[in-house]
Order: C-alpha cells, then sequence, then structure tokens
C-alpha cells in the first residue's frame, strides 16, 4: 500500500491520492438500476460498490445526476445542489458517498459550468423579464443581424449540430455552444461565480473527494464574440483541428475560473479537480493544470490514436510533453460516455477485444492517472441502436446524419442470460442491451480467469501492490516496426506492445503479465506484456 496525503505517518512527504489513482467513470444512467424505472440510480450504484472494489480501482467519477429535464442526459443542470428523482435524493447521495468512503474508494462528481439547463430558474426568468433585463445578463443574448433582427448574432455553431444561437419569442437570440436546451452561462456576471462557489462548497460539504469539470475549455468567450473560422472544429466526441483557431472554446480568462475553483479545493485538503479540455496543443494544454489551477486535465490523445505503435507513441509522447513542464501527472483515457468504445474502434469482434486487452495493459502500465469508463473492464463493444431507440441530442440536431453517443451508454450486463441481465428489475433498460450480452456479464467474466475482467482486476492488482510503477518518466527501447516498449524510469516496469502482423522477440525480463497467449517467447500480434 503507498502512503497517500490521507494516510500520515512520519516520514518524507507524501503523494496526493489522486497523483496515480486509477478512476473509474459511472455513467449513472447505465451503471445499476434499484428502483425498476429502467435508469440507472445513486442506490444502484452503492448496491455495486462491492464489485467496484474487488475490480480495484481506487475512485469514482459520477456523470451528473442533478436535476435535470434530461436533455443531454443530466448535462443540462436546472438546480446543481439537488439529486434528480430519477437517480434518488439527497440522503442517497449521503449514503453513497458513506458507503464509497467504507470501501476504501474516494468518490468525484461531474461539475457543469459552461451552461444550465433552459428549465433553470435563471433562464426562466431571463425569459419572463425581456431584452435589457439585468436577468439577461447570466447569458449570452443579443439582437439578431439584419434589419429585422432575423438572422443570427454570429456563425458560430453548436458543437451537436445547426446554429449556436436560438430566438426567443421577443426576438432576440441566445447563446448555447450545446443543445437549445444548454443555454451558455455569462461568465462576466458575479451572480454566475458566486453561483459556483456555492455548489462547490455544497458537495464538498457532503463529502465528495473532487471533480470533473464539464467543458473546462469553455466558459469564457472572446469579447464581443467576434465570427468563427468555419474551418474549426472543436468538437468534445472527435478530433480537434490544430490549425485553425476557434474562437468558441479554449479562450484566455478561462483561467481565471479555473483559480476561483481551485482557491475553494484548497480549502478542503485532499480534494481535486479534472478538467475536460479537449485543446490539441500541448502548452495551451498545460496551462490548465498550473499549480493555482486544476490538479488534472483530461487529454484525449489516447481516444485519438489509432492501434498502431507509431500512433500510441506519438499520443504518450504527447500527452507526457503537455504537462512536463507543470508537474501535474498524465491522464489516460481509452473510452468515456462521448465516443465510440474502444473494442469498436479497433475493429471489433474479436479482433477489437484483442487489441483493447493489449491497449489496457499499456494505458495501466503508463505514469499517472487512469479513467476507466464503465463496461471497458467487460470489453462491451459499442452498439448499433435502432433509429426509433437513439435518444442523444446529436441525432435530431444532425438531421439524422450524425447518430450521437447512444451506442456508447448502453447499460451493463450484470448476470443472467437475457436483456436486462441484472441491470434493473425491468425487462427494459432505457436503451435496448444486446441479446448476445449473455457471455459478457459480470457473473460470467468473474468466473473466467481468461476474461477481460479478469484482466483488469489482475493489472489492478500488480499496479497497485508490484514494484515497478515508480517515477514519472519513461525510457522508450528500440523495437522492431510496428511495436514499442518503454521503461518506467522511476521503477523499472517494462511494457511492449505489438501492433505488426508477426510476433516478435521480448524485451529481456521477467514476464508479469500478458494481454493474451505468447507465441513460445515471442510477443504475438496485437498483444502487449509487462516484464520487470
Ligand atoms: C461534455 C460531456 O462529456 C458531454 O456528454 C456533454 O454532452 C457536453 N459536455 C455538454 O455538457
Amino acid at each position: 500500500m503507498r502512503r497517500t496525503a490521507d494516510s500520515p505517518e512520519a516520514g518524507p512527504p507524501v503523494s496526493p491520492w489522486w497523483q496515480d489513482a486509477v478512476f473509474y467513470q459511472v455513467y449513472v444512467r447505465s451503471f445499476a438500476d434499484s428502483d425498476g424505472d429502467g435508469v440507472g440510480d445513486l442506490e444502484g450504484i452503492r448496491s455495486r460498490l462491492g464489485y467496484l472494489e474487488l475490480l480495484g480501482v481506487d475512485a469514482l467519477w459520477l456523470t451528473p445526476f442533478f436535476r435535470s429535464p434530461m436533455a443531454d442526459h443530466g448535462y443540462d443542470v436546472a438546480d446543481p445542489r439537488d439529486v434528480d428523482p430519477l437517480f434518488g435524493d439527497l440522503a442517497a447521495f449521503d449514503r453513497l458517498v458513506a458507503d464509497t468512503h467504507n470501501h476504501g474508494m474516494k468518490i468525484t462528481i461531474d461539475l457543469v459550468p459552461n451552461h444550465t439547463s433552459d428549465q433553470h430558474p435563471w433562464f426562466q426568468e431571463a425569459l419572463r423579464t425581456g431584452p435589457g433585463s439585468r436577468e439577461r445578463e447570466r447569458y449570452h443574448f443579443r439582437d439578431g443581424l439584419g434589419p429585422d433582427g432575423s438572422a443570427p448574432p454570429n456563425n458560430w455553431t453548436s458543437v451537436f449540430g445547426g446554429p449556436a444561437w436560438t430566438r426567443v419569442r421577443d426576438g432576440q437570440w441566445y447563446l448555447h455552444l450545446f443543445a437549445p436546451q444548454q443555454p451558455d452561462l455569462h461568465w462576466e456576471h458575479a451572480d454566475v461565480r458566486a453561483d459556483l462557489v456555492r455548489t462547490l462548497r455544497f458537495w464538498l460539504d457532503r463529502g465528495v473527494d473532487g471533480f470533473r469539470i464539464d467543458v473546462a475549455h469553455g466558459m469564457a468567450k472572446p469579447p464581443g464574440l467576434p465570427d468563427m473560422d468555419p474551418r474549426a472544429v472543436t468538437v468534445m466526441a472527435g478530433s480537434t483541428s490544430p490549425d485553425f483557431v476557434d474562437l468558441r472554446f479554449d479562450n484566455d480568462e478561462v483561467h481565471d475560473i479555473h483559480r476561483l475553483i481551485r482557491k475553494v479545493l484548497d480549502d478542503y485538503p485532499g480534494t481535486m479537480a479534472v478538467g475536460e479540455i479537449w485543446v490539441d496543443e500541448e502548452e495551451r494544454f498545460a496551462a490548465y493544470v498550473r499549480p493555482d489551477e486544476l490538479h488534472l486535465g483530461f487529454n484525449f490523445k489516447l481516444v485519438e490514436a489509432e492501434f498502431d505503435a507509431d500512433s500510441v507513441r506519438r499520443a504518450i509522447d504527447r500527452s507526457l510533453a503537455a504537462v512536463e513542464s507543470t508537474g501535474a501527472p498524465a491522464t489516460w483515457t481509452l473510452s468515456n460516455h462521448d465516443v465510440v468504445r474502444h473494442v469498436t474502434r479497433y475493429g471489433g469482434g474479436e479482433l477489437g477485444t484483442r487489441r483493447a486487452r493489449a491497449m489496457a495493459l499499456v494505458e495501466l502500465a503508463l505514469p499517472g492517472v487512469t479513467y476507466i469508463y464503465n463496461g471497458e473492464e467487460l470489453g462491451l463493444p459499442n452498439v448499433d441502436l435502432p433509429d426509433w431507440a437513439l435518444q442523444d441530442p446529436t441525432w435530431e440536431r444532425s438531421g439524422h446524419t450524425q447518430r450521437g453517443r447512444d451506442g456508447c451508454r448502453v447499460p451493463l450486463p450484470w448476470e443472467g442470460e437475457i436483456p436486462s441481465y441484472g441491470f434493473s428489475r425491468a425487462g427494459a433498460a432505457w436503451l435496448p442491451m444486446p441479446p448476445q450480452w449473455g457471455s459478457l456479464t459480470v457473473e460470467k467474466q468473474l468466473e473466467d480467469p481468461e476474461s477481460m475482467l479478469s484482466l483488469y482486476r489482475h493489472a489492478l492488482e500488480i499496479r497497485k501492490t508490484a514494484q515497478g510503477f515508480g517515477g514519472a518518466e519513461l525510457e522508450w527501447y528500440g523495437a522492431p516496426p510496428g511495436c514499442f516498449a518503454f521503461r518506467r524510469k522511476g521503477g523499472g516496469l517494462i511494457c511492449a506492445l505489438n501492433t505488426s502482423a508477426a510476433s516478435v522477440p521480448l524485451p529481456p525480463g521477467e514476464i508479469l503479465l500478458s494481454s493474451g497467449p505468447m507465441d513460445g517467447n515471442q510477443l504475438p500480434p496485437e498483444t502487449s506484456v509487462w516484464l520487470v
């Protein structure tokens, strides 16, 4: 057991608990349903804490469970300081915090500062009070262009497709970088800042250990809201375009907001914040994790990398370079609730699964913080859902050209042979679960030493107990084409990956764990290995 700032004993200074933690992202709607309505909830999570402890993760990140009309499944918050009845209530939240801690894990929650729901009382007041009212100043209301104001105030587009402006009855327009039900807040308004502080303290006082900040590169908007370069396509679930500046995001004034958040967290020792930062350039990214801003930043370079040794190595090098000057640990993510699950990205079926196993060991060998997205430990693929089942606003907003993110949000299969596999007492879950998932349930995989779940459990246990994982730096070895090998400089663990079509010799060392069977003493294609 490593010493952390939470368990001080006499001796040299200790690292904060999150420095090399493995977080588990719980997509609350899809994890476990306790009340039989087909939607996951807080009591459902509590009933499965034993599983998460067995898996061996250090901390949870819960996606939004706040009061919301659910236009973007909770990322449209109507009251940031209450639990939506769909997910439980504050008492259920308090029980979950206490029990998570009793199981030896930390609990972190989402914070959505860029926008509110259109049902938030502030937005409703702004609509009621009309143009020029002080209530409108908390959002970005503007007159339209053209003689009758019928054109939007600028050319900005919404990340979910279509214009980023919606016109209200009195003729003014309001800005929403996401769905129209998610109006962007005006961060220069004192009320907006004060309310964020209140929200942070509200949950910190209830015992949370930290926050994941939604759209942490958003919030601040450039003065005058000038037109954007239409070639700039910073999106949250795809690629960014480093060649064109996207005026909608990553404006310098955003850093003041992160300093404000940090000041509050500093009053609660041991707490942390990680930002969702879709910013490609290393230097711009690094600014978010300066010592007086966020503790961690999600980068999505591994998500964007192909299953190819060079591509993965570049992603690793760039992620390490981005935080090198800051002292913040790197973070690693293969999947989340906004992107196609990596088993599918890597080719699907057996091939995709083999590659996902290989990448799990690469990710867990890297220095810093890992985020596991619920279900990746079961090797769940993305699901091709029928049109009628699609709920992501992207589907409607794109005029049915982009299917959106529902395919990676299908609920988890726990046990049994038929949907909903113990997810819910209800036969039907909020998204239909495939009839072939009986072989992917937690129950099945716990019994099978070769399962994806067993691989994750084993890897997490080794990561926690074995020597070898120390230090923040890597050393790359020479490797055959299509392969790489690195060594953790501080600890000595070696990780080798083969993405080529032929088996290759192993680096020297004793094998601790491999993602698949060895080819004699060679490393086969689509396989990775840990050695000491
Ligand atoms: C990023 C979240 O991860 C995504 O799910 C959400 O739709 C947008 N932010 C808007 O809040």
